[in-house]
């Protein structure tokens, strides 16, 4: 007999991250995270924005010391692994390719299951992953998630940790691309949601004011806010060459607190019309500091209960990957190596 014989308990899952611009890797060991390595690229900012063919060209270059970095730090066998988790899309196509290939190599060499993950599943399942010393409490179903990221804008209804309905979307652009696109026209290198986040912590927020989309029903649309954003700067630059050097401060304070403003009042919307006060953000918005303390306010108010991820959780990682593959495992849902990417998944 081995000498190493798993318990049916004990499930160790290897993620795979990769569709956008991070390479990442991770294990877990049930719902415990033992590592969670990520090589960031660093080329695009030059770019103002990802590069789909630089991008796959460095997941290329940093899937095995990734993937050799994370089995390292958590101690763990490629022998000891269950099954490999892997995110399958949404997400740019060649970046998804490097990863799944690799990830149905590594199963079939293995002889272990491949397990594909809807990456804003993944981002919604981060609030489940468990840290040593963790006091964190994992949202309690069913609860509502606004995921904001680069490339979607949603409220998803959760009612377990396999079922997730639609409720609310963006009809154009995301809101981390209303920050993206704000941050290149004021001249900030990619990704510029962070520096509007750092700027504006300076600010005044009541300064500028700008225009609020009115939808009829809860989805958002950022596209008609990003150009009143482009106008004005144009418009006040036009009378004042250095207006933003001026008043980099309150013009993100002002843009961000409008954007913020926008996502919470339809948040809002949508739990008032399905009653649920279980309130979560995630996705690489959700790392905004004014998102997120905006958030505990209005659940204050509203006597919500909210979970706002660890900053590390809230950009792409391959932990939650891994977590969600843990539940699919736990649910037998396996795929086979005929899996392709999909650049378009919805959730
Ligand atoms: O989830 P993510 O890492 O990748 C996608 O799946 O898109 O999200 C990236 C997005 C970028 O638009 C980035 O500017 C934004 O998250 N972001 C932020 C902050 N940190 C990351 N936006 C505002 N404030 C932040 N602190
Ligand atoms: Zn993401």
């Amino acid at each position: 007999m081995a000498a190493e014989q798993h318990s049916i308990t004990t499930v160790y899952i290897l993620g795979i991250e990769s569709s956008c611009d991070d390479t990442s890797c991770a294990v877990i060991k049930n719902e415990l995270l033992l590592s969670n390595v990520t090589a960031n690229q660093s080329i695009h900012q030059q770019y103002g924005g990802v590069i789909p063919e630089l991008a796959s060209r460095d997941h290329q270059k940093n899937i095995v010391p990734v993937v050799d970095a994370t089995l390292k730090k958590a101690g763990v066998t490629l022998s000891q692994l269950s099954a490999i988790a892997v995110t399958r899309g949404p997400g740019l196509s060649g970046s998804l390719l490097v990863g799944l290939s690799f990830a149905k190599s590594l199963s079939l060499a293995l002889h272990i299951p491949l397990v594909e993950v809807n990456h804003m599943q993944g981002h919604i399942l981060a609030h489940f992953v468990k840290e040593e010393d963790d006091t964190m409490a994992s949202p309690t179903f069913p609860f509502l998630c606004l995921t904001v990221s680069g490339g979607h804008t949603q409220i998803v209804k959760i009612t377990n940790h396999l079922q997730f309905e639609l409720l609310a979307e963006t009809e154009d652009d995301a809101v981390g691309e209303a920050f993206d696109k704000a941050a290149k026209i004021l001249g900030l290198p990619y990704p510029g949601g962070p520096l509007i986040d750092k700027y504006a912590k300076l600010g005044d927020a009541k300064k500028y004011k700008f225009p609020m989309p009115q939808l009829k029903n809860n989805n958002y649309s950022f596209s008609g806010v990003k150009t009143a954003f482009l106008y004005f700067i144009q418009e006040q630059t036009k009378q004042n060459t250095n207006f933003i050097e001026g008043n980099i401060n309150d013009i993100c304070a002002s843009y961000q607190a409008h954007l913020i403003k926008y996502l919470l009042k339809n948040l809002l919307a949508v739990s008032k019309e399905t009653g649920i006060k279980q309130i979560a953000i995630a996705g690489g918005v959700s790392a905004n500091s004014g998102l997120r303390s905006e958030l505990e306010l209005l659940g204050k108010k509203h006597h919500w209960q909210t979970y706002i991820p660890k900053f590390e959780y809230c950009t792409d990682n391959a932990a939650m990957i891994a977590i969600t593959g843990y539940y699919k495992f736990l649910n037998k849902e396996f795929c086979g190596l005929e899996v392709t990417p999909l650049a378009r998944y919805s959730i």
